[in-house]
């Protein structure tokens, strides 16, 4: 049980009678799940580390409905539990104990989108992807894209303000995000759903919302602003003997093709051979293998402008020998194949038994040593080591893998990697955030005076201590 191995004790919680599930069932007809296979799924995070008991699921539509359902729920101090796509690495998403689970699975329709500025707005519950799609059909992009975009919720997107694989050319969501609509634990709800560019009136409380994992208030809706889909894209996938070179291939790739960079990632041997170890016709487009692998894509307006320019970027990068060879895709056949590789290695990993991810944030120039020392470290425990991340934006994903749950080897990692990242001046969650298995080490990022505001955040707007507990914050409320 997640709850002994992590040794965390259930707050002083009401449990569900059936005096509280035919309150629900008033509140969204047919679409309480109280049936222990139908939920079993919910009770279960992506990376199978956290596994919780809910024995109710709810699936509201509107805001009206999670706002009576919290309302409730608080009354009653029954701990509750949002949940979206159900994709988030840090066992955010589920209940540890039997919290109540809000699915917004249902929450999916599209209210706007201004064909002029490019502004979006909908439901937290439209799976990220199908934004892209609706956008692009007006020809916007979503300034976000992730390996998860099939299964995750833009409202799960904001509330763990995902990073991905186009932070490096559209920025964070605390930019892109316009507004947001959010249901605190007393069913207030709090309309910040603007579609303004600009709005300095008083704080800017949405962004409380973003990047608080559920634990301030629940997501109903939200407002992006969606840039100009570029007319062109290519993609080029680089081999590096050292890191050294890949290091110096992004300051060339800043330098030579500046407005049009649009990822620059990277990954290490080990990730190649997981990936093809485990997935069926997941294989590395370059023929010898090389220490490093880098992807760099670029997105334009204008298809040959951008081609000269790459073709120019990798003649010097391959002069100056940093890069020992490399392949371009210009063709989506080719260009998903190679993207296929990158997001897929997450997937891979689970294959060896048990994945130890962490996601940290360091100076660029001490991104690798990490993986370095790591390895070394865990040589004789573990199954496998790998590096490779967004290291456009200085965002290292360092993993292990054993064949199971070994508490030798999880004694061996922690707290000794985020020690090493804060002496580094990291952080500990550069994207995946604090969820359930990271929240006791957030002091090695934060200040104290920090610290005690987030504390005092959480007692506003949570008195009760019902959204997400065990999550975020280290003490229990
Ligand atoms: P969930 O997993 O359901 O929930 C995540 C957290 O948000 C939980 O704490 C939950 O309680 C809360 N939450 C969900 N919905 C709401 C809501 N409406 N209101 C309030 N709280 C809510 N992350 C990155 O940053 N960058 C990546 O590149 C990236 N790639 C990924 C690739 C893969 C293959 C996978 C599996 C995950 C990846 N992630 C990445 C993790 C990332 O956090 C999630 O994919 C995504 O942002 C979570 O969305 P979700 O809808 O699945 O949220
Ligand atoms: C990624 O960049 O692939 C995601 O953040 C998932 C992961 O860290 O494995
Ligand atoms: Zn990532």
């Amino acid at each position: 049980l997640t709850s002994v191995r992590y040794n965390v004790e259930r707050g002083n919680y009401s449990k569900v009678t059936e005096a509280d599930i035919a309150e629900f069932a008033k509140i969204v007809p047919n679409r309480l799940v109280t049936d222990a296979d139908e939920i079993a799924g919910y009770n279960t995070d992506w990376l199978r580390i956290v596994k919780g008991a809910s024995q109710v699921l709810l699936k509201p539509k509107t805001t009206k409905e999670v706002s009576a359902i919290l309302k409730h729920c608080n009354n009653r101090h029954l701990a509750v539990v949002p949940q979206g796509g159900n994709t988030g690495l840090v066992g955010g998403s589920v209940p540890v104990f039997d919290e109540i689970i809000i699915s917004t699975q249902l929450m999916n329709n599209i209210i706007s989108l201004d064909d002029l500025s490019g502004t979006l707005v909908c439901q937290s519950g439209c799976v990220l992807e199908s934004l892209d799609n609706y956008v692009s059909e007006k020809g916007f992009i979503f300034p976000l894209d992730l390996g998860a975009k099939g299964s995750c919720h833009i409202g799960g997107n904001v509330s763990t303000n995902a990073g991905g694989l186009r932070l490096l050319r559209y920025g964070s969501l605390h930019g892109s995000v316009l507004g947001v609509e959010a249901v605190l634990a007393d069913g207030r709800v709090i309309d910040c759903l603007s579609t303004l560019r600009k709005d300095n009136t008083g704080y800017d409380m949405k962004q409380m919302f973003i990047g608080s994992e559920g634990t301030l208030g629940m997501v109903t809706a939200v407002s992006v602003l969606c840039p100009t889909r570029p007319k062109a894209c290519n993609v080029a996938f680089l081999g590096c003997t050292n890191f050294a070179d890949v290091l110096s291939t992004f300051k060339s790739a800043k330098g030579m093709l500046g407005e049009i960079l649009s990822a620059f990632e990277f990954l290490d041997h080990q990730c190649i051979e997981v990936v093809e170890q485990h997935l069926d016709g997941v294989k590395s487009p370059l023929e010898t293998d090389y220490p490093f692998y880098v992807l760099i894509e670029t997105s334009g307006s204008n298809a040959e402008h951008d081609e000269e320019k790459l073709n120019q970027f990798l003649e010097s990068v391959m002069s100056k020998g940093t890069v020992q060879d490399g392949t371009v895709a210009t063709d989506m056949t080719k260009i998903k194949a190679i993207w296929g590789l990158r997001e897929r290695i997450a997937e891979a990993l689970l294959h060896d038994g048990y994945c130890y991810k962490y996601d940290i944030s360091l100076p660029i120039n001490k991104i690798y040593d990490l993986v370095e020392v790591m390895r070394n470290r865990l040589e004789k425990t573990a199954v496998r080591s790998v590096g490779y991340g967004h290291l456009g934006d200085g965002n290292l994903h360092y993993n292990t893998t054993s064949r199971e749950f070994n508490k030798d080897l999880y004694g061996q990692i922690e707290p000794f990697i985020f020690e090493w990242t804060a002496q580094h001046k990291g952080s500990i969650s550069a994207e995946h955030g604090m969820g359930f298995m990271k929240k006791n080490y957030m002091r090695y990022s934060k200040s104290e005076g920090a610290f005690d505001l987030m504390t005092q955040m959480k007692q506003l707007m949570d008195p009760n201590g019902i959204l997400n507990p065990y999550k975020t914050l280290p003490k229990q409320y």
